[in-house]
Formats: C-alpha cells, sequence, structure tokens
C-alpha cells in the first residue's frame, strides 16, 4: 500500500509543480470522462479517483484486533479503548474539534478517521509513521492517548483466556508484542467502506448520482481540488502546504506546534505548515474539519480550501455543488451506509 508520490513543497517550486499537476490532472480528468466508447461501458474507474476494493479481508487476526481495538484493558487503568475515539458509530472519529487525551486535557490534533486508513501512505495529520503498527505502537504508549506499558499490557490480556484461544487461533503461538500489533493492523485495513454513491457512478452505475451531484464533481475537477484529494481514498497520498495562496494562521493569537506541521517533525523549513492531504471518504459524517477541527461545516472547509489551496473566492452556488458532490464519498460499513443513523454501530 501507499505510493511514493510526494510533490513539492515550499513556495516557488511548488507553484511550478503544482500547475503541473493540475495539467495533467485536467488531461486525465478529460481522458476518464471523455474516453472511447469501451470505456465508458466499463465505468470511470481509470480516472483520478478510483473506487474502494468491495472485497474485503476478514480473518482470525482482524477479529483479535477488533476485540484489542475495543478493549480499555490496553489502556493505563482501563480508561481508554482505541474505539472512545475512533468510533464507528461517528464516522470512525468522535464528533469533536478535539477529543480529550488521559490527562483530560484536550488533543494537539483533530482526531482522524479510522476508516479506510489502510489506504493513507502515511500515518497522522503530519504523516509521521510510515506503518500502521507503528503509528498504533506510538498510540498505545503514549502517556496522554493510551499510556500502556507493554508488561502490564501483555499481563492484563494474557490473564484472558479467551485471548489465549483467540492468539493461538491467529498465530498458532502465545501473546506478544508484535502479534497484537499485526491483529490491530490487521483490524484497521478491514475498515474499509465501499459503495460509496460516487463508486457506484465510476463504476457506470446509471443513476447513482444525481446531475448536481455530477456538476459538484466537473468543479471539484475544474478548479483544482483534485489535484490534492484524488486516488482510491480521495486523498491520503501526499504532502502539501496548507496555506499556498493565503495564511489560514494569520490573524489568529496564536500560532501552535502543531500548526507548523512537518516541519516540528524535519527541523526543514520547506515543512512549515505541510501537512498530509486528508482522505476525503466519508468526509460528510466525519465533522468537524482541519488538523485543528476549526471548520465545522463541510461549506466552511471547502471555502477555506478554496481561498487557501487554489486562491480562489467561490460563489455560493458552486460552494453548494461541491458538497454535494462530496456527500456521494460515503460508503458503506458492514452493509450499511455510514450515513444512517448509527451506520457503523457495533456490528
Ligand atoms: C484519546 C483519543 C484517542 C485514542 C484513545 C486513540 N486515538 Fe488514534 N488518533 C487520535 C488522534 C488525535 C490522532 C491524530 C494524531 C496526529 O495526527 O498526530 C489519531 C490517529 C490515529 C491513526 C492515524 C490515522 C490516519 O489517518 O493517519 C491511527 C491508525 C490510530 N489513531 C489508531 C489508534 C489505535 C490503534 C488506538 C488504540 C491503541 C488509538 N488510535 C487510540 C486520537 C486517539
Ligand atoms: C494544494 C493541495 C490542496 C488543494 C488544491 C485542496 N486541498 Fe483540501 N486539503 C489539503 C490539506 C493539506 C488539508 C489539511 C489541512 C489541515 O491540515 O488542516 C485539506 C483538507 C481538506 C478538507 C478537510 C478534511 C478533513 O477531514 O478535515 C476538505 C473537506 C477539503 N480539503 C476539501 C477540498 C476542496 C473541496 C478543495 C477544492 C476547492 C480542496 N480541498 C483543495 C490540501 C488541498
Amino acid at each position: 500500500m501507499g505510493s511514493s508520490l510526494q510533490h513539492g513543497r515550499g513556495s516557488g517550486v511548488a507553484a511550478a509543480l503544482f500547475s503541473l499537476m493540475l495539467a495533467a490532472v485536467a488531461l486525465s480528468g478529460s481522458a476518464a470522462t471523455e474516453g472511447t466508447p469501451g470505456r465508458a461501458a466499463a465505468g470511470r474507474t481509470g480516472g483520478p479517483i478510483t473506487p474502494l476494493p468491495t472485497n474485503i479481508e476478514h480473518s482470525a487476526r482482524s477479529r483479535l484486533g477488533e476485540r484489542l481495538f475495543h478493549d480499555p484493558r490496553l489502556s493505563r487503568g482501563g480508561r481508554f479503548a482505541c474505539s472512545f475515539c475512533h468510533q464507528r458509530e461517528k464516522g470512525g472519529a468522535d464528533g469533536e474539534s478535539f477529543s480529550l487525551g488521559l490527562d483530560g486535557r484536550p488533543l494537539e490534533f483533530n482526531t482522524p478517521t479510522i476508516f479506510n486508513v489502510g489506504f493513507n501512505f502515511r500515518f497522522n495529520w503530519r504523516g509521521n509513521f510510515r506503518t500502521l503498527e507503528d503509528q498504533n505502537e506510538a498510540a498505545l504508549l503514549d502517556p496522554n492517548l493510551m499510556g500502556g506499558r507493554w508488561d502490564s499490557l501483555l499481563a492484563g490480556i494474557t490473564a484472558d483466556p479467551d485471548y489465549e484461544k483467540a492468539f493461538a487461533g491467529a498465530y498458532g503461538d502465545g501473546i506478544g508484542r508484535e502479534h497484537v500489533l499485526d491483529a490491530l493492523a490487521a483490524y484497521e485495513e478491514s475498515l474499509v467502506t465501499p459503495n460509496a454513491r460516487f463508486d457506484q457512478y465510476l463504476r457506470g452505475e446509471q443513476g447513482a448520482i444525481t446531475k448536481d451531484e455530477e456538476h459538484g464533481y466537473q468543479l471539484f475537477k475544474s478548479y483544482g481540488c483534485i489535484s490534492c484529494h484524488q486516488g482510491v481514498n480521495v486523498g491520503g497520498n501526499l504532502f502539501q502546504k496548507f496555506g499556498i495562496f493565503a495564511d489560514p494562521f494569520a490573524g489568529r493569537p496564536a500560532s501552535t506546534e502543531a500548526d507548523l506541521g512537518r516541519f516540528a517533525i524535519t527541523g526543514n523549513p520547506a515543512d512549515r505548515h505541510v501537512f498530509r492531504v486528508p482522505s476525503l471518504r466519508n468526509v460528510a459524517v466525519t465533522a468537524p474539519y482541519l488538523h485543528d477541527g476549526s471548520a465545522g461545516s463541510l461549506e466552511d472547509a471547502v471555502d477555506i480550501m478554496a481561498r487557501n489551496q487554489l486562491g480562489l473566492t467561490l460563489a455560493k452556488p458552486d460552494v453548494a455543488l461541491i458538497v454535494k458532490f462530496l456527500h456521494t464519498l460515503t460508503g458503506e460499513f458492514r452493509g450499511h451506509s455510514l450515513a444512517e443513523p448509527a451506520g457503523g454501530a457495533a456490528r
């Protein structure tokens, strides 16, 4: 998983690369919509966005991972489970600008969705982890997230005979750190939400999306949103600066370390305010938006994107059409749309 696409940052280079990207996307966009008859019959799967796979792998390992993900015994004092912040019934996140950490204070970053996470090329807002296992271990040991320690964590689950059986069934040997991390990752990779109406449209199904929604997709392409939000996850495969044409942090009382983006990780000045472009899959059910949860509605987020990332002030009707398109990206988990009340609930 994970492409190695990593587009340029830093103002001049970024601007030049950016126009190239726009041109390339414009080309592939037209190929996808005006392709040969054979292609039209086969749907629009050769375009800048591709459907999520429908063959999702479930295994003894992913089922074990599912149990671990929901088990508070993985945290210090049994107070948190991964699922407290990454709730399936709330689009894989928790609906808050910031979740509260173990110390009762807000975390530094908005909690991202756990759905389709396996399609991201790096993990976390700043992309500071390359594998799910590394990200998950950091979450387990972070004093303010799960606050765990491997010795007590493993002792806790080893005391449960059910776990002993489940680990033996999944791995053929005992309980250990690597198996815990592997099982969690296997579960996360199974959290795929296929069959969004937009994916049905890409597969060529008649009437899957309305004329307005299709118009919104055309605008998403023609204004250039697609140059950053594309691929199977409609994002999640690039690093980009937040604030290419305008400074979204101007006029704020104080910039936080989180606002610095990847700069706080790499120390490279070109990485100031650079973030992993987030996936827009299921975005209609994962408000609030942005790394700091500062955009409460999709309309706000689209407006902020247009101004800061594209140097455009969009008319209200255009924003509304793009938002309609974004609503078609809501998929299904275990056969139920995430848009249904409790769509991803304990199924
Ligand atoms: C108290 C809330 C909280 C808990 C508990 C929590 N997380 Fe998270 N999770 C977050 C936040 C906030 C981020 C974003 C951190 C960042 O970007 O630096 C995140 C990011 C992630 C990501 C990366 C998502 C992406 O799009 O890159 C994964 C995977 C993840 N968490 C898995 C887990 C697992 C597994 C556990 C349990 C071991 C867990 N989380 C527990 C809040 C939480
Ligand atoms: C140059 C790259 C780029 C372009 C172009 C771009 N975006 Fe983004 N988008 C980003 C980045 C980076 C973020 C994360 C910003 C942050 O860290 O807060 C983001 C965040 C978002 C979010 C919030 C997602 C979430 O889960 O919080 C939405 C919605 C969004 N973009 C939609 C759009 C739309 C619609 C357009 C076109 C009008 C667009 N973007 C153009 C890079 C881009």
